[in-house]
């Protein structure tokens, strides 16, 4: 009997199934951050969209949120931690060295089986960890896999800084995605993109045992924005481009929420109507490869995003790292 390679592939199709999202408790406005330093509301909201981010205290973390995200989309796709095979998470912020936060939520969750790993792409991390769960699924390694993004940035900024520490929160997004979506229907494509000469444009300095000094996170602002409208505008292009469809196919934008005025600028270029974007920036603030997990599960659970409908994903961050995925609900 011949193999009929395109039913097989079919069969192994990723379909998402669940979303979840948590936040910490504490909310800090502009205004308490204007109390402590040279800004104000006004310059924040103004440039960036941003009116206030959620920022760990006490015993919250990066496992913590993640594990209540999963919890969340695992509850959301009507599974339970038995059925996953295996998680992977995007973060630059974890809680250890090592073990990753994946095997930490992976215990969390009372996992007995499957395997875990952290994947590190900055802002961009929960495009590629679709990307990478896509192909476990695809490849047969796995027949459900949980995607995490989760980022305690808090950690990472100086807090003396008004250029970076007002633009960032903290905070986790979940998807369960598993095999055996139907035609049409799933993850249609991912594309994932990277150019490491232009690593000076944000980064944090220090690790382990190296670079002595404070860790704190440095961008030169103008200049990302100035990448993040052009490959962004090219990575949109290419996946309309990938799928033979039009800006207007698209039905949601959910993208990567760094700034409303980089989010507005794609959805013009998609003639989007504003209220088809899921725009969370005015209130978590850019939660770097936890931001687009967290819009989708709102956008979800508030019954905006409904089965069937196209979603388009877009993100640019460190490194620099950019890409997309197109989602059929
Ligand atoms: N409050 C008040 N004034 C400020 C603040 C602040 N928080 N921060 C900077 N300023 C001042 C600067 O000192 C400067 O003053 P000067 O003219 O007297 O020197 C002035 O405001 C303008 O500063 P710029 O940095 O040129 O301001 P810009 O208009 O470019 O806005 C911003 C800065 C919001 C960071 C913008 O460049 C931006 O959004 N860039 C993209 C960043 C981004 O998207 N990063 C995320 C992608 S990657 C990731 O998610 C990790």
């Amino acid at each position: 009997m011949a193999y009929d390679e395109t039913s097989q592939q079919k069969r192994l199709a990723a379909r998402l199934i669940g979303v979840g999202g948590a936040l910490p408790k504490q909310v800090v406005t502009n205004d308490e951050l204007a109390a402590r330093l040279d800004t104000s509301d006004e310059w924040i909201r103004t440039r960036t969209g941003i009116r206030q981010r959620h920022l760990v205290s006490g015993d919250e973390g990066a496992v913590s949120l993640a594990r209540d995200a999963a919890k969340r989309a695992l509850e959301n796709a009507g599974k339970t931690a038995a059925d996953v095979e295996a998680i992977i998470v995007a973060t630059s912020t974890p809680d250890q060295v090592f073990p990753s936060v994946a095997v930490r939520v992976q215990a969390a969750l009372g996992m007995e089986r499957g395997f875990g790993f952290d994947v590190s792409a900055a802002c961009s991390g929960f495009v590629y960890a679709l990307s990478m769960a896509d192909s476990l699924i695809r490849s047969g390694q796995a027949a459900s896999v949980l995607v995490i993004g989760v980022e305690v940035f808090s950690r990472l900024l100086d807090w003396e800084d008004r250029s970076t520490c007002v633009l960032f929160g903290d905070g986790a997004g979940a998807v369960l995605l598993e095999k055996g979506a139907g035609e049409g229907e799933g993850i249609l494509s991912t594309h994932l993109h990277s150019d490491g000469r232009l690593g000076d444009l944000l980064y944090v300095d220090g690790a382990v045992g190296c670079c002595s000094g404070k860790v704190a996170l440095k961008m030169q602002g103008r200049e990302v924005f100035r990448h993040a409208v052009v490959n962004l505008a090219a990575a949109v292009d290419e996946a309309l481009e990938t799928n033979g469809l039009k800006g207007s196919d698209i039905q949601w934008m959910v993208p990567h929420q760094a700034n409303l005025r980089i989010i507005d600028g794609m959805a013009k270029k998609l003639a989007l109507p504003s209220d088809r974007v899921v725009v969370t920036v005015d209130r978590h603030a850019n939660t770097s490869a936890a931001s687009i997990p967290l819009a989708l599960a709102e956008a979800v659970e508030d019954g905006r995003i409904k089965k069937g409908d196209l979603v388009l994903m877009e993100a640019l961050g460190g490194g620099l790292t950019w890409g997309s995925a197109l989602v059929r609900m």
